[in-house]
């Protein structure tokens, strides 16, 4: 990010999905298996103190390569999110939207000595105090049924048809990165993802006509976007993945909408 700033290019948007810091040994279900939750040497804590430093310098950065009308949506869970609505106060962004992501089809917790985590939070900010941003308010309504969107998004966790080349032990869901960049770019505008991983913000972008820009320490995940990008010129994946995003858009939020595998549906009487 610090060479793009010295090229000068200001960002329309961006979207950050940056190391959770919850690579401590914990376990967790899937497929039925338990598994280790540890996702990664990238995304293991290194101490309070030097994970708040780590937050503060990347949205720093991202801060000096954005546009002043420009807004940042950053997804965290209570291990890194606290952290990171300090750090984006501190450096003068303002909070728009606190996004509670309530995942639809969550792993059960196998302590059985909490609630089951269900949530992620994505935080919405604007580079600038005082200066307008862009929200297409009318569609976002028009989404929601009619009525003013929420802040609570019911959507399932990644499906199966988003993993045909393997899955980044992180991907996001197309859903919640299209919802995102419909919500807060226009056609043609350029967005960044400083932590890109298998490259789903693009891949967004690429459906929707935005332009992208991505960013990883890994060459192995950024192939996997590679392979993700060439896929998403298909028309075949182009029509799949609008009619699945389709019956997600249709899906109102105050209903609660349960994954089969491969298909998603809502209860009666709101079966799609
Ligand atoms: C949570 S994942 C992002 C997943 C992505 N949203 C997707 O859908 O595939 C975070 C990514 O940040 C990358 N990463 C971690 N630390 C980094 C750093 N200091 N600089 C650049 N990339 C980093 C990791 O390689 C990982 O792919």
């Amino acid at each position: 990010m610090d060479e793009i700033a010295k090229s000068g290019f200001l960002f329309d948007s961006a979207f950050a999905d940056p190391p959770y810091f919850l690579s401590n040994g914990g376990i967790s279900v899937q497929s039925g298996r338990q598994v280790c939750v540890d996702k990664g040497d990238w995304d293991k804590s290194r101490g309070a103190e030097e994970d708040a430093a780590f937050t503060r310098r990347w949205l720093e950065a991202l801060r000096r390569i954005l546009k002043p009308s420009g807004t940042v949506w950053i997804s965290g869970t209570h291990h890194n999110t606290f952290q990171v609505a300090n750090a984006l106060v501190g450096l003068g962004y303002k909070i728009l939207n606190v996004i509670v992501w309530q995942k639809t089809n969550p792993p059960p917790n196998l302590s059985c000595r909490y609630f089951t985590h269900s949530t992620e939070f994505v935080i919405w900010a604007r580079r600038e105090e005082r200066v307008p941003h862009y929200f297409d308010y009318d569609l976002m309504r028009e989404l929601a049924g009619g009525q003013q969107m929420r802040d609570v998004w019911p959507l399932p966790a990644i499906g199966g048809w988003e993993k045909a080349f393997g899955k980044h032990p992180t991907q996001k869901p197309l859903s919640l990165l299209v919802r995102i960049l419909l919500a807060s770019t226009r056609e043609g505008q350029w967005v960044l993802d400083p932590f890109a991983g298998s490259c789903t913000t693009g891949v967004a972008a690429r459906l929707l006509g935005r332009r992208f820009f991505g960013i990883d320490q890994s060459a192995e995940f950024l192939s996997l976007g590679v392979k993700r990008f060439e896929q998403a010129e298909t028309p075949a994946f182009q029509a799949e993945a609008f009619r699945r995003i389709d019956d997600l858009r249709k899906m109102p939020d105050s209903n609660m909408a349960r994954e089969e595998p491969g298909i998603f549906f809502l209860p009666p009487p709101f079966l799609v």
